[in-house]
């Protein structure tokens, strides 16, 4: 692999800023530093270190998006814009996909990744991941409904969604709600379910990650070693 693009799919440098960091003497490779950012290297073999920084080579790329409206959490879409379109060019590359998906219109925390086996456990059922969710409604909502949610409502097919947790704000048409589960437009049909209606939704939290609020909608960063560390330990 070119020095540059493990730099760049490590998160530590763009492929311009590897070639400035080469010229000026700033990488090293086992110990010797080179004059190109387009020499190969052996990424689970050499030493590589930027910077005075030793970069330890990860096999699996992770990515935390704040997605914005209108964009789909799909890995392709012959309409509209999805959340790999938002990446740089060479990240697209990656096989990266959300871990979970967001309704078009649904902003908030992404997390992207290739990472194939972790996505699958935080997804099973079994697991019961938590995801928090700041909402608005159309109408207040009552006592006696936020119960029924919180219980389990029943959405239009039958189906009976798991205990959540709601905390209503003080308009009575706003809100957080936690899940343990992930339906197909859940937060929208369990609302329906008690003749409301969903008019703003977005994910605040997935597991142990929260939604940074240093992104601004659209964009995106890579998880920290304490974040990759906390989804691997999350039980
Ligand atoms: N529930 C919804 O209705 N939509 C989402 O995007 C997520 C949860």
């Amino acid at each position: 692999m070119r020095i540059d693009k493990f730099l760049s799919n490590m998160g530590v440098a763009s492929r311009t800023e590897s070639s400035k960091a080469a010229r000026q003497g700033l990488i090293l490779v086992n110990g010797v530093a080179v004059k190109k950012a387009d020499i190969h290297i052996e990424p689970e073999k050499d030493v590589i270190v930027y910077c005075g920084r030793t970069i330890e080579y990860r096999k699996y790329t992770y990515i935390l998006m704040n997605k914005p409206d209108g964009v789909v959490s799909s890995t392709e879409d012959g309409r509209d814009k999805t959340v790999i379109d938002l990446l740089p060019e060479e990240l697209q590359k990656l096989n990266l996909f959300p871990c979970g998906r967001l309704d078009k219109h649904t902003l908030g925390l992404v997390m992207l990744t290739d990472d194939g086996d972790l996505a699958h456990r935080l997804l099973s059922p079994k697991h019961h991941v938590k995801k928090k969710y700041y909402f608005e409604s159309k109408f207040p909502l009552t006592e006696e409904e936020i119960a029924y949610l919180q219980k389990g409502a029943t959405l239009e097919d039958g189906y009976i969604t798991k205990p959540s947790q709601i905390e209503l704000f003080e308009n009575k048409q706003s809100g957080n709600i936690i899940l343990v589960e992930g339906k197909y437009h859940q937060i929208k049909r369990m609302l329906e379910s008690v003749n409301n209606k969903i008019t703003y939704l977005e994910r605040i939290t997935f597991g142990p990650l929260v939604l940074d609020e240093n992104l601004e909608r659209g964009q995106w960063r890579f998880l920290t070693d304490t974040e990759i560390k906390r989804l691997e330990e999350h039980k």
